[in-house]
């Protein structure tokens, strides 16, 4: 059994378009509010249908199946036609009940939508969302004269995704002649005599067209952040003769060791510390006891896990987390890039939200004297 109920949906994102209207790097995969564009129709189609396929120009498919590992990838054609037929022939094998078309070009597409369409497709044969314009129409001349009237009445915007049952939406495509090249699935359904329900739309879904479509659809993807907490984390470990250490989730081969209950790793610690303190959770100790017998030798990258996990059930997201690690040995600067790996997959953000420091203190105190290694961590949390 599918999402769609009874029936088995597949989403056929078609992304093989050159963009040529919005110029500069290829318009799916430009950054969008912190993610590809294409990446938001996909988490949004991951939850509403059975089956992604991605249908992409041959030289993005490598890009693209990063950002959809479980999706077919399919290369496009010369058409937006040619684009779809593509994706809908990659289903012929195993075909779905419902496939709904839509245009990566609309990243802002809602789970609303996409359910009044699906939700459509129980009595009708195809279904599309629609935007009833608010201003007058007239229509213009090749000159840019305005030339007459045209009625509000019946004449609406149609957007994607547009839902058919896959089996004659599949024979429709196969019957166009060679080379037609048709505005949208729509189109080619109605020259089939499939009949087409107009769902309600959202003016938000906008299609990013133009250059200035990208700062527009910035404005609406950026969600105000209603709330911020910081929080501050310090943890400190001995260092004892050994043959290696954890620190940040990396391990160093070394004459020392960290000693303490878990893996001692004072980097991972602080850090925990660090987003407890911004929840208002109390501290590591509290929620991982020294002394449990299941946290000793544990790796910390659990306890990190965990935060990470406390910080999505209290509806936040980490926006930053920078970690200072304080010893004279190890030295810290070789491993810098793999811990901030480390500490960045520990907590599932991007690199680019985490950042990982050392510094010495110059021969003073315990640090200095090599006696253990001190951490630091600061965490930003936000509410959207
Ligand atoms: N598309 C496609 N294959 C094509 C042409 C278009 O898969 N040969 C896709 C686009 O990637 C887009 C959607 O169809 O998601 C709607 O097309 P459009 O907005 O026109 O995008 P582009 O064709 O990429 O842009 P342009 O027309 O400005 O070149
Ligand atoms: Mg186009």
């Amino acid at each position: 059994m599918g999402k769609g109920g009874m029936a088995s949906i597949a989403a056929i994102i078609v992304a093989a378009g050159r963009g040529e209207r919005a110029g500069g790097a290829p318009k799916q995969l430009r950054d969008l509010a912190g993610r590809p564009a294409l990446a938001w129709s996909l988490a949004r189609f991951a939850e509403h249908a059975d089956r992604l396929v991605v249908v992409t120009p041959p030289d993005l498919a490598a890009a693209v199946r990063k950002l959809a590992p479980d999706a077919t990838i399919v290369d496009g054609g010369d058409t937006r036609t040619a684009s779809v037929r593509a994706g809908l022939e990659a289903l012929a094998a195993d075909p779905p009940d419902l496939a709904l078309v839509h245009d990566a070009a609309r990243p802002l597409v809602s789970g609303a939508v996409i359910a009044r369409v699906i939700e459509a497709l129980k009595v009708a044969e195809g279904a599309a969302p629609v935007v009833k314009p608010a201003d007058a129409l007239k229509r213009v001349s090749d000159g840019d004269q305005i030339e007459e009237d045209v009625a509000r009445d019946h004449v609406r915007a149609v957007q994607t995704p547009q839902g058919f049952r896959y089996a004659p939406l599949l024979a429709a495509y196969r019957a166009l002649p060679a080379g037609a090249a048709l505005p949208d699935d729509v189109a080619v359904a109605r020259g089939a005599g499939i009949a087409v329900a107009a769902v309600e739309g959202d003016p938000d879904n906008l299609k990013v067209t133009y250059p200035e479509d990208f700062a527009r659809a910035e404005r609406l993807l950026a969600k105000p952040v209603q709330r911020v907490a910081t929080g501050t984390g310090f943890d400190a470990h001995r260092l004892a003769a050994g043959d290696g250490l954890t620190l940040c989730g990396v391990r160093i081969a070394c004459d020392l060791a960290l000693v303490g209950f878990s893996d001692a790793d004072a980097g991972f610690h602080a850090v925990v510390d660090a987003i407890l303190g911004a929840l208002g959770e109390g501290d590591i100790g509290a929620h991982f006891p020294p002394g449990d017998a299941r946290w000793r030798a544990a790796p910390s990258r659990l306890f990190v896990e965990d935060a990470a996990r406390r910080v999505a059930a209290r509806g936040a997201e980490i926006a930053h987390v920078d970690l200072t690690l304080i010893c004279e040995r190890p030295k810290i600067a070789p491993h810098r890039a793999a811990m901030r790996a480390a500490l960045a997959a520990a907590l599932s953000v991007d690199d680019t939200s985490v950042s990982v420091k050392a510094t010495t203190t110059e021969g003073m105190g315990f640090t200095g004297r090599g006696e253990g290694v001190a951490a630091q961590a600061v965490a930003t949390l936000v509410w959207r």
